[in-house]
């Protein structure tokens, strides 16, 4: 069953880093309560009082990662891929009977530019594979630069593709896309393709870095 998008609470684990933040202050904007989860209770609290006051509005929340993956109706996970198994096995108990948005791109410092495929293929899946079938993970927002979301005025020219292999957390995660501005979702398949989803990432960084860009990212040609 969906929820009503106006009352359900996402959690974003992560959510005190780059990427985590600028989609806990796109999600708040649009109408979304949102938890930030941190290692550290306190540097969640003071992010959530930094992004309350962009957007003028109390609907941020700092806590630790358990506690806002237990009080969360959706789970977005935005971590180091080295931080992703200890995180997971941290909040596995919480999360049950919930969604899993998976937003971690294995990658292998220093070779941020090469992709790297880890053992259990994916990050995705890996995550699937830990949590069980209690959890429905979907794998998407890879391919969205964190330097597009700070600045609430710039709407992103960017497709998200979304992998997963429930129908319904599916399209769960497509309003999420939607909510941003410019962001287009994508249905990409089962979560077995979030293989190529997060490899095209390290590709996307190789970009930027080749062409002095900040942000590249993707469009899907064909589908209009
Ligand atoms: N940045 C981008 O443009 C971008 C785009 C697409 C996908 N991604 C992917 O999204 C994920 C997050 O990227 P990011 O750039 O937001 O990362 P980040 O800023 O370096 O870290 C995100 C958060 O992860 C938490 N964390 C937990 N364990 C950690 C550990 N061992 N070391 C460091 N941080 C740890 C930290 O929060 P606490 O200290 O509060 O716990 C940190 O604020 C990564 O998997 C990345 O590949 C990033």
């Amino acid at each position: 069953m969906e929820s009503d998008p106006k009352v359900m609470t996402i959690a974003v684990l992560g959510g005190t880093g780059r990427e985590g933040s600028g989609l806990v202050l796109r999600w708040a904007q649009s109408g979304y309560r949102v938890l930030i989860g941190s290692r550290d209770q306190a540097r969640a609290a003071q992010k959530a009082d930094e992004l309350n006051a962009v957007i003028g509005e109390d609907v941020i929340q700092g806590l630790d990662n358990v506690g806002a993956a237990r009080e969360a109706d959706l789970v977005v996970l935005s971590v180091p891929y080295a931080a992703h198994e200890d995180i997971l096995r941290s909040v596995a108990d919480a999360m049950q009977g919930k969604i899993l948005v998976d937003v971690t791109v294995p990658i292998q410092p220093p070779a941020i530019r090469t992709v790297y495929v880890p053992e259990g293929k994916s990050a995705s899946l890996e995550a699937q594979s830990l949590l069980g079938d209690g959890v429905r993970v979907v794998a998407a927002f890879h391919n969205v630069s964190s330097s597009h979301l700070p600045d609430l005025d710039h709407s992103i020219n960017c497709d998200v593709l979304v992998c997963g292999d429930d129908a319904d957390a599916k399209s769960e995660v497509f309003q999420l896309v939607e909510a941003i501005a410019g962001m287009r979702a994508v249905d990409a398949g089962p979560l077995a393709n979030a293989v190529a989803v997060e490899a095209l990432t390290p590709v996307l960084m190789y970009i930027n870095k080749r062409y002095k860009v900040a942000g590249a990212g993707i469009r899907i040609t064909g589908l209009e």
